[in-house]
């Protein structure tokens, strides 16, 4: 069984990879915003919520490849945030995806505007998707609702606001729960809407996505103290420098691992009811193991 998930998330991720590339493939490739923009996207990547959103939309019984256009765009918005997470002005790290960040490489305002760029492509490349108008509508609605300042971008000022104080577990709950759950919740609800899911389906992948987006921060938190630097290609200990309060500080790493465990396991009992859960529940156990 893990053996045929891991050649299916090989066989998605050639796909992601495929149309991902294809993305500026009519443009100029000389111009260095252009060259900026393809640098950080087509580095590689464990492209988690792009997958996400094509086996969610097989989970709701459609077809996946319908929802490679849905699947790019969370890719693209993903990479902007990366971008500019990596900027001086926020974390300030030199390493992203095995590379030299891109404001290392291309400069700080070339940097800011590959991330701009890519922002308004992902919605282009959404309207591309050869699904109902309503289909499509209501991806934009979710996608932007996901990236905007309810979801990843009031995460990441509430994450600035917080450097060099100690937030409560709720306040950093609604932090993580913002900038790292909203847009993976946004990329398994794209996967339902490319589908023509229920609205109960909907609401049983939100569910799933939530709790599994909050195991992914915790553990980023965990590998940033536990890893090396070669492993997950971005430099480790970027917290700690920043005074970040995370899951680690506030619950030390035996409280991460336990927290971990739960949240796979709520993820796991809200995809139970559909007829073929299996990969998403194999995909939350392997996520709380990652090790990059
Ligand atoms: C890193 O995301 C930022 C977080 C939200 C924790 P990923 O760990 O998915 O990064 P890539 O896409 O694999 O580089
Ligand atoms: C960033 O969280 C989440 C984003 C919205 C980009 P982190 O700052 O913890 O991500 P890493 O550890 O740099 O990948
Ligand atoms: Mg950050
Ligand atoms: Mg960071
Ligand atoms: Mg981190």
């Amino acid at each position: 069984m893990e053996n045929n998930f891991t050649d299916r998330t090989a066989q998605d991720r050639a796909l992601i990879e495929e149309c991902l590339a294809r993305v500026f493939a009519a443009e100029a490739r000389h111009a260095d915003l252009q060259e900026a923009m393809e640098y950080s996207l087509l580095a590689g990547g464990k492209r988690i919520r792009p997958i996400l959103t094509l086996e969610t939309c097989r989970l709701c019984g459609g077809d996946p490849e319908a929802a490679l256009p849905f699947a790019c765009g969370v890719e693209m918005v993903h990479t902007y945030s990366l971008i500019h997470d990596d900027l001086p002005a926020m974390d300030n790290d030199g390493l992203r995806r095995g590379r030299p960040t891109n404001h290392i490489v291309y400069g700080e305002a070339t940097a800011i505007l590959a991330g701009d760029a890519l922002l308004t492509a992902a919605f282009e490349q959404l309207t591309r998707a050869h699904l109902p108008a309503e289909r499509i509508v209501e991806a934009v609605g979710c996608l932007s609702r996901a990236a905007g300042s309810a979801g990843m971008v009031g995460g990441q000022a509430l994450d600035m606001a917080g450097e060099g104080k100690t937030l409560g577990r709720e306040e950093l709950e609604l932090l993580q729960r913002l900038k790292t759950g909203a847009l993976i919740s946004s990329a398994a609800e794209l996967g339902c809407i490319a589908a023509g899911g229920t609205p109960e389906q909907r609401a049983r992948v939100r569910d799933y996505a939530q709790a599994l987006g909050q195991a992914f921060q915790v553990r980023d938190d965990m590998l940033d103290v536990i890893s090396s630097q070669s492993e997950l290609g971005k430099p480790v200990g970027s917290d700690r420098v920043n005074e970040k309060s995370t899951y680690v500080t506030a619950l030390g790493l035996e409280g991460c691992a336990a927290l971990v465990e739960e949240l796979t396991r709520r993820a796991a009992r809200a995809v139970d009811g559909f007829a073929q859960p299996e990969f998403h529940i194999w995909l939350a156990k392997s996520l709380a193991q990652r090790t990059k």
